[in-house]
């Protein structure tokens, strides 16, 4: 598996399938999921009140409608409410269980923003140390997907990944 750091939009990354950073009633919000949102088109919001929601730490996938991206997997990532509620495995859950849909259904490319990092304040050095240890174990278990891309939206969390991801190299 390879790892790649993009500094931009999520929106825009043209692979099998991108990862919102969503709330659990699955029906939309700010940051990433409102970006998705609004790039994918009112189809998405269909597709997604189906899915009856997803408890934090959990995925579930809809196509991508008008987005580059042929899917979305949406997760739900932590509150960050001082590390004492379960966040951190939560976190890695959400990695975990994307990267689970994205092998099931033979994807070859999945792009992450950096869950929980926003509005739920999961501290962003942790939260990159999580993403990038729970892709790097997972590639070492599995095929695919062959590649996975960490797209930071600021400047903060593209140099955060990049000092992380060196040290890896
Ligand atoms: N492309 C890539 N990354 C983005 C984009 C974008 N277009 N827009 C925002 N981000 C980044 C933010 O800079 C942050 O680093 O996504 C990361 C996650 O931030 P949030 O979108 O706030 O997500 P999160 O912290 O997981 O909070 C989820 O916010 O939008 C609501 O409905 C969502 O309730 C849920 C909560």
């Amino acid at each position: 598996m390879k790892m790649e750091l993009l500094k931009g939009d999520l929106t825009k990354i043209d692979c099998d399938a991108i990862v919102n950073a969503a709330n659990e009633s699955l029906l939309g919000g700010g940051g990433v999921d409102g970006a998705i949102h609004r790039a994918a088109g009112p189809q998405l919001l269909e597709a997604c009140k189906k899915l009856n929601g997803c408890p934090t730490g959990d995925a579930k996938i809809t196509p991508g409608f008008n987005l580059p991206a042929r899917f979305v997997i949406h997760t739900v990532g932590p509150v960050w409410k001082g590390g004492i509620n379960n966040e951190e495995d939560l976190l890695r859950s959400c990695y975990q269980r994307s990267l689970e849909l994205a092998n099931e259904n033979n994807f070859y490319s999945i792009a992450f923003p950096n869950i929980s990092a926003g509005v739920y304040h999961f501290p962003k050095e942790k939260a990159a140390q999580i993403a990038i240890e729970t892709v790097q174990a997972f590639g070492w278990k599995h095929e695919l997907p062959k590649k996975v891309m960490f797209v930071c939206f600021d400047q903060e969390n593209y140099d955060l990944y990049k000092t992380k991801l060196n040290l890896i190299r």
